[in-house]
């Protein structure tokens, strides 16, 4: 058995040391917003969460996370939680086209805010470099990620004078 966390949810999973996590989250977890592309670690569609850090789940095996906490698409946010400021900002740009990259490109980009709030745009290439997108929707996706810095900025900025004024 593998313990993990995934999207807050404690769960065990009866299933081979060497399996890919992809496969875990899709037909163990049943949660299928993360994809499966070329199945060697080069077109980031199935980027997820590791601890908070992305990672890429077609060929990380499960026993990696043992003990650790996954995040897909799905636990950033929904319609019920309330949808992340990154997917708010993706359909205001109305980034996706056939889509079936977008969930990598998500975690991807929430990542690269977490670490770097107000990112250039040659720090959005280099940190998307490695999800590619087979419609070729990277203006829209940088439109995007600028969207969602400005909105998480203003958050913030809100809220640190919400602190100020209590
Ligand atoms: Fe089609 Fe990216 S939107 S592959």
């Amino acid at each position: 058995m593998i313990a993990l966390t995934i999207n807050g949810k404690a769960q065990e999973f009866d299933v081979d040391p060497a399996t890919p996590i992809l496969w875990v989250i899709r037909e163990q977890a049943g949660l299928t917003g993360t994809k499966y592309g070329c199945g060697i670690a080069v077109c980031g569609a199935c980027t997820v969460h590791l601890n908070g850090m992305p990672i890429r789940s077609c060929v990380t095996p499960v026993q990696a996370a043992a003990g650790q906490e996954i995040t897909t698409i799905e636990g950033l946010g929904n319609a019920v939680t309330g949808l992340h400021p990154v997917q708010l900002a993706w359909i205001a740009e109305q980034v996706p086209q056939c889509g079936y990259c977008q969930s990598g490109q998500i975690m991807a980009a929430v990542a690269l805010l977490s670490s770097n709030p107000s990112p250039s745009d040659a720090d959005i290439d280099t940190a998307m470099s490695g999800n590619v997108c087979r419609c070729g929707t990277y203006p829209r996706i940088r439109k995007g990620i600028r969207t969602a810095a400005a909105t998480m900025a203003a958050t913030r900025e809100a809220s640190s004078g919400d602190l100020n004024n209590g």
